[in-house]
């Protein structure tokens, strides 16, 4: 048997329970993979919570979208794994287990030198990150604002805005403002006189925003400082980013990410993997968790931690 953490009600981390449940076979088209990392995303609390809307739960659900292990079965169809494949996958409902089914194209083959935590911490914010620079159309000339840099999202943000040739403001905490500055940002605080603070360093102006932090400080600041609302993006004020003229990638959005949107988030994946391999690219990692401990994992999360927590199966 398998295990994996599951819901059946909507609610506090106290729904979840973890549970014995057949080992998934794979279908034609899919891989299987033994689960030694999942990444804890804010995202699965707020689901969890029904914060974000979900269809209705009609039997056990799991939780949790991304993580990394090796191949244990392939599916008849699949070319290019072989069972013992260390990999990356994102894109599923419940990777908080020991053993899951992943469709093939979400599956990617970790490079040698990335371990599993890093691989599991990949998956939503890389794929958001990327996703947004590439959708914002970031380029060498660009002066672009990220609130939240320190967070999974934002600092992948800015190594991806970097790489494209673009001056990085990010916003911060003053305690985490040395991981934007080792990412290659210039960190500012937020709060009280940010948009002074982002027109003094940029005395000629920000010519992108990308809001990971969906305060209302992060979305006002924006506003005033940014004339193209094309070019301001959130991330998580998804519900109510339309009656301020700015983009939104879901983030509860009423507009789903399109396929193009849909299609970066994965490219984003090996793309970051060989990054990483070379040592260009960086991820912070956090607090782990057992499995049986999941509920806290996902508490942890919702508060705000610094770098990505894991659950180990
Ligand atoms: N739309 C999507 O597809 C999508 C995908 C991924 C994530 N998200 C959402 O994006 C948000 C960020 O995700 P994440 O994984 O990066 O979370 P995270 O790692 O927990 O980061 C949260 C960030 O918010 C910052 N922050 C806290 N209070 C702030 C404030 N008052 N002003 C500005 N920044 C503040 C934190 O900075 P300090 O620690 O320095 O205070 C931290 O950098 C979450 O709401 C998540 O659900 C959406």
């Amino acid at each position: 048997m398998a295990k994996a953490i599951q819901y059946s009600e909507l609610g506090g981390p106290e729904v979840l329970a973890l549970n014995e449940v057949p080992v998934p076979v794979p279908a034609p088209g899919e891989v299987a993979v033994r689960v030694e990392a999942a990444g804890v995303n804010p995202i699965d609390a707020k689901q969890r919570s029904g914060l974000r809307p979900t269809p209705p739960i009609t039997e056990p659900r799991g939780t949790g979208i991304d993580g990394a292990g090796h191949v244990t079965a392939v599916g008849s169809d699949v070319d290019g794994f072989r069972i013992g494949d260390p990999v990356v996958f994102t894109g599923i409902v419940g990777s908080y287990a020991t053993d899951v089914v992943v469709p093939a194209h979400k599956v990617f083959v970790r490079p040698a030198g990335v371990s599993a935590a890093v691989g599991a911490a990949l998956g939503v914010p890389f794929g958001t990150a990327y996703q947004t620079v590439r959708s914002l159309g970031i380029r060498g000339g660009d002066t672009l604002l990220i609130h939240g840099a320190s967070g999974s999202v934002g600092q992948a943000a800015i190594q991806f805005a970097a790489l494209a040739g673009a001056r990085v403001l990010g916003t911060t905490s003053d305690r985490r403002a040395d991981r934007v500055i080792a990412l290659g940002g210039e960190p500012l605080a937020y709060g009280d006189g940010l948009v002074e603070r982002v027109r003094q360093a940029a005395p000629d102006g920000v010519t992108a925003i990308l809001d990971c932090a969906g305060t209302d400080e992060a979305i006002e600041a924006s506003l005033e400082l940014l004339e193209d609302r094309s070019r301001i993006a959130t991330i998580v004020r998804g519900p109510d980013a339309a009656s301020f003229g700015i983009r939104a990638f879901s983030g509860g959005s009423p507009t789903p990410l399109s396929a193009q949107q849909q299609a970066w988030r994965l490219e984003a994946i090996p793309v970051a993997l060989a990054l990483i391999a070379t040592g260009r690219f960086h991820v912070e990692l956090g607090e782990r968790y057992p499995l049986e401990r999941a509920g806290d994992a996902q508490q942890a999360a919702s508060e705000g931690a610094d770098g990505k927590l894991l659950v180990l199966p």
